[in-house]
């Protein structure tokens, strides 16, 4: 029996760093700037990290790291990225019983491009800095159908946590949330892109079947349809829509928490931060970890956020997330209750 299983990516991730990566202004981009590189070319690498990432195995790296009996439910492509994942979450811990190796994709990869002017800098300064832009290849998370999910072997897990199920994979995610209902598995979501945008009916629809829903500030709007500048009004509606704990992040401005009772608020701490992606994972699956164990919203919402600082005190998703006991050095965030 599991204590949790995840759902949700998982992909190879590979960082280039390179001073020869000019910003370009130009109004072929939405954003008003290229990264570029020139054409015909050889250019420098300063740096080449590899890495893996992806919600459902981010997640089960931290649930493992917590010593909970972990596995990840998904696919990975019948190459070298996806025996590297599977070899990795071993080595982490998670059980690979669930995971598919596939022909239908190859394993997601995703390729950072970082610019040089930054991004080491005070946290609570946001994404400024360094410009980065990513090329994704979605691959293999993107087909996990309902004959891939080991339904009898799961039935008896505490906990799911489901991270974005993208594409086709989409289409599991009410069957997920409505078989944890059925079973009495606690469910934890952290929505993507299709559960918030094609998928928000069917994401609205089932609300009253999570225990914790954990959303960024412009998720949190989509969900409630009222501005995240407005929490208390905001607030109010994710109290009428969801029966359980709802979970707003707010980045660098630390996160604000719901019970239905009362509302939690805490900051980040003081540190610096090198590289943010993994930040919401860790964030989520840092803060379920600890109400697992029995903890409360304060413990949650204090070690989810260490577990967040950690991480991005390093390049690569999983790296740096904390060990079970350990808190780092920097200082606990004072959680105030209203
Ligand atoms: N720039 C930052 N500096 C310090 N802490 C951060 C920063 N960004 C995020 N965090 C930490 O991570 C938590 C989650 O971040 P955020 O609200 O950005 O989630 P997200 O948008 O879901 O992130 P992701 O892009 O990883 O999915 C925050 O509550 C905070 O504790
Ligand atoms: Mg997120």
């Amino acid at each position: 029996m599991f204590d949790v299983i995840t759902f949700g990516s998982a992909t190879r991730d590979i960082f280039v760093r390179s001073k020869d990566f000019k910003i370009l202004d130009s109004s072929e981009f939405v954003t008003g700037k290229g990264i570029a590189v020139e054409a015909g070319s050889k250019l420098k690498v300063d740096e080449l990290i590899f890495a893996s990432g992806g919600g459902g195995t981010n997640c089960a790296a931290t649930f493992a790291l917590q010593c909970l009996h972990t596995a990840y439910v998904g696919l990975v492509g019948d190459d070298g990225g996806g025996r590297e994942i599977i070899r990795e979450l071993q080595e982490l811990g998670v059980g690979t019983a669930f995971v598919k190796v596939t022909n239908r994709a190859q394993t997601p990869y995703s390729i950072i491009l970082s610019a040089p002017g930054g991004p080491v800098r005070h946290a609570s300064q946001g994404d400024a800095g360094g410009e980065r832009s990513i090329l994704v290849y979605e691959g293999a998370s993107h087909f996990l159908n309902l004959q891939d999910i080991p339904w009898e072997k799961i039935k008896k897990t505490k906990w799911f946590y489901l991270s974005g199920l993208a594409g086709k994979s989409a289409k599991t995610f009410k069957p997920i949330v409505e078989f944890a209902a059925e079973n009495g598995i606690k469910l934890a979501v952290n929505p993507g892109r299709d559960q918030l945008g094609k998928d928000l009916d069917i994401l609205l629809g089932l609300l009253g079947k999570i225990d914790i829903l954990i959303v960024n500030q412009e998720e949190a709007s989509l969900i409630t349809g009222i501005d995240y500048k407005d929490e208390p009004e905001l607030f109010k509606k994710f109290d009428e829509l969801v029966s359980g704990i709802a979970v707003m992040s707010k980045g660098a401005g630390g996160v604000a928490v719901s019970d239905g009772q009362k509302i939690y608020r805490a900051g980040i701490p003081k540190s610096d931060y090198i590289d943010r992606t993994g930040a919401g994972d860790a964030f989520g699956s840092g803060f379920v970890s600890v109400i697992i164990y029995g903890g409360t919203v304060e413990q949650a919402i204090q070690f989810g956020t260490v577990n967040a600082t950690s991480t991005i005190q390093q390049i690569g998703a999983k790296s740096g997330l904390l060990p079970k006991g350990e808190w780092g050095s920097w200082e606990k965030a004072e959680v105030t209750i209203t």
